[in-house]
């Protein structure tokens, strides 16, 4: 323990370069589970939700194509959300609404990440704002570095589980309580049934998916060699610095779940050159072909048209 005066620390558990982040920006007073519920009533008041369907969710350098809907209409997230949005190479910062008659489909062109400084609870707003508007699944895509060996990069990992390294939660505080239960069951947080159509959807399309756990951390710093083996002895097959807290929210509202990772890149120590975002991106642009279109079938599969 170190003592501060009033502030004492436990360097045992809490990685410090977590606490240190989350301390970057004070936390807003004004974005409230109350506001967020306007904002719910104010979006469906200015766009024509119709029968939410489903979130999806594109991470980096990603982008979702739903064959037979309809890009109905594009809107800027800064016009959603009361909190400030920050650049990110690679992310469009818009949300698309998708839309098949009277049903839509929300995508997220891009998401909010941790290590850019936002809350938890900014993070997961989208979730939140699509659960309100009634979606019942998340569909959620993102970019990760492979830590077994036998997964090679440009793979696709269809998430069976997670572990968060990201030393903090959306559930703790004053966000826990209004959206469902504090303490929610994570044990099939990742919905078998669509995890099964995702490999059956992979398959058919020509290319090899496999199912692996996905390691959290906060980043945005890429992981030591040391903590990539000990990431990989604890039981992860691929690690990234996004999703768990969507994921987390998602099975608190009750949202089945399903998530695809694109493994971007060995991760670090597992090949002789360092890392960097560029190439994160640029794996990303080439196997995300095999991406929309495994989400693509997906989607006609799971809301098949009448
Ligand atoms: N580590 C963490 N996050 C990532 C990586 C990585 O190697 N690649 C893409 N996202």
């Amino acid at each position: 323990m170190a003592d501060f005066g009033l502030l004492t620390f436990d360097f045992g558990l809490i990685p410090a370069r977590a606490v240190a982040y989350v301390t970057l920006r004070p936390m807003s007073a004004d974005f409230t589970p109350d506001v967020l519920r306007e904002i719910a009533d104010d979006f469906k008041a200015r766009h024509r939700t119709g029968n939410v369907r489903a979130l999806m969710v594109a991470g980096s350098g990603l982008t979702l194509d739903v064959p037979d809907w309809e890009a109905a209409e594009e809107v800027a997230l800064a016009e959603v959300f009361p909190f400030p949005l920050h650049e990110l190479m690679g992310h469009r910062q818009t949300m698309t609404l998708w839309r098949r008659g009277e049903e839509t489909i929300l995508a997220m062109n891009g998401r909010f990440h941790l290590y850019q400084g936002y809350h938890p609870e900014e993070v997961t707003a989208p979730v939140r704002l699509a659960a309100l508007l009634g979606a019942e699944m998340m569909l959620a895509t993102n970019a990760s570095g492979a830590l077994d060996p036998s997964i090679p990069a440009g793979s696709l990992v269809v998430v069976s589980d997670h572990i968060n390294l990201q030393g903090s939660n959306p559930l703790v505080g004053a966000w826990g309580l209004p959206f469902g239960p504090q303490f929610p069951d994570m044990s099939e947080a990742y919905d078998p049934e669509l995890r099964r159509m995702a490999l059956v959807a992979a398959k058919e399309a020509g290319f090899e998916a496999r199912e692996g756990v996905y390691a959290a951390v906060l980043g945005p710093s890429f992981e030591t060699p040391a903590e990539v083996r000990m990431l990989g002895q604890i039981g992860g097959a691929v690690v990234g610095m996004s999703t768990v807290p969507e994921v987390i929210a998602a099975r608190q509202l009750g949202l089945k779940v399903l998530v695809v990772s694109l493994a971007s890149n060995p991760a670090a120590g597992l090949v002789d050159r360092p890392l960097t975002h560029e190439e994160v991106l640029e794996t990303g642009k080439a196997a995300a072909a095999n991406l929309r279109k495994l989400l693509g079938l997906l989607v006609q599969r799971i809301f098949p048209s009448s």
